[in-house]
């Protein structure tokens, strides 16, 4: 694992951003795992105002999202769906057939899964960007998930339900289902690379680094990615020392 500490959460997202901007530049083709919640926001923002500065172009990128809520509709606000479109896709020029967000339509729930774990199958990623919940879930691997498991339908943690009630009007709003790739499928990307702030994200962050890999902290595992880069910032890092 590669750790870079930053100053703040404005250095993490440039330092990601140049990442994936390097990414793009050598292969255009570029097939990228994305991530939602707070944490990619600010790289999001770094990679529209370098395609708005022509310095990249996402034409023929591919990209494979981690998660989506089931319960919810693609078109509600909180959907993964819509978040990506409005904090990322409608700022670029991504080819709409080229960006992949699992599917949620709840009339099919029995096919979910298995349809994108195919896709996944199909497509090696060549990065994949990655948040960490306060919990260690990456994706939406909460604690105890087998670390051998691929794309799966996964009854939300109260943790992770109540750290995301924040986006919604209350904790009832937030669905208590969701699809998310499983971490054999985020373990067989190429590069991987996490980010996180904030003081709440210290003891994770520590227990991820220095701790054991067990499936009751799923990020512990990336200690076993060959290509793993983790950025945070300093309060992050403040249980490190
Ligand atoms: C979202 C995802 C989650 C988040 C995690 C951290 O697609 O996969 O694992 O990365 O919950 O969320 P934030 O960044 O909001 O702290």
């Amino acid at each position: 694992m590669k750790i870079m500490i930053c100053k703040d959460y404005d250095e993490v997202s440039k330092k990601a951003a140049s990442i994936v901007i390097k990414e793009i530049k050598k292969n255009p083709d570029l097939k990228i795992g994305l991530a939602t919640g707070s944490s990619p926001i600010g790289l999001y923002k770094n990679l529209i105002e370098a395609y708005q500065k022509n310095k990249i172009s996402f034409k023929s990128v591919v990209s494979y999202n981690l998660d989506e809520y089931i319960g919810i509709d693609r078109s509600h606000p909180q959907s993964y769906y819509s978040f990506m479109y409005e904090n990322l896709f409608k700022h670029i020029d991504m080819n709409d057939d080229n960006i992949h967000i699992p599917d949620n339509d709840i009339d099919r729930i029995d096919h979910l899964a298995e349809d994108y774990n195919q896709v996944l199958h199909d497509n090696q990623l060549d990065i994949q960007i990655l948040g960490i919940g306060t919990n260690g879930h990456i994706g939406f691997n909460e604690p105890g998930t087998p670390l051998g498991n691929e794309t799966f339908i996964v009854t939300l943690d109260e943790q992770t339900r109540m750290d995301n009630s924040r986006f919604f009007n209350s904790i009832d709003e937030v669905p208590k289902f969701a699809i998310t790739m499983g971490i054999k499928n985020i373990m067989y990307s190429k590069k991987i690379v996490l980010i996180a702030s904030g003081k709440e994200k210290a003891k994770v962050i520590h227990k991820m680094i220095k701790g054991k890999v067990t499936k009751n902290l799923p990020a512990s595992i990336l200690q076993l990615h060959p290509d793993c880069t983790v950025i945070i910032d300093e309060q992050a890092a403040s249980k490190l020392k």
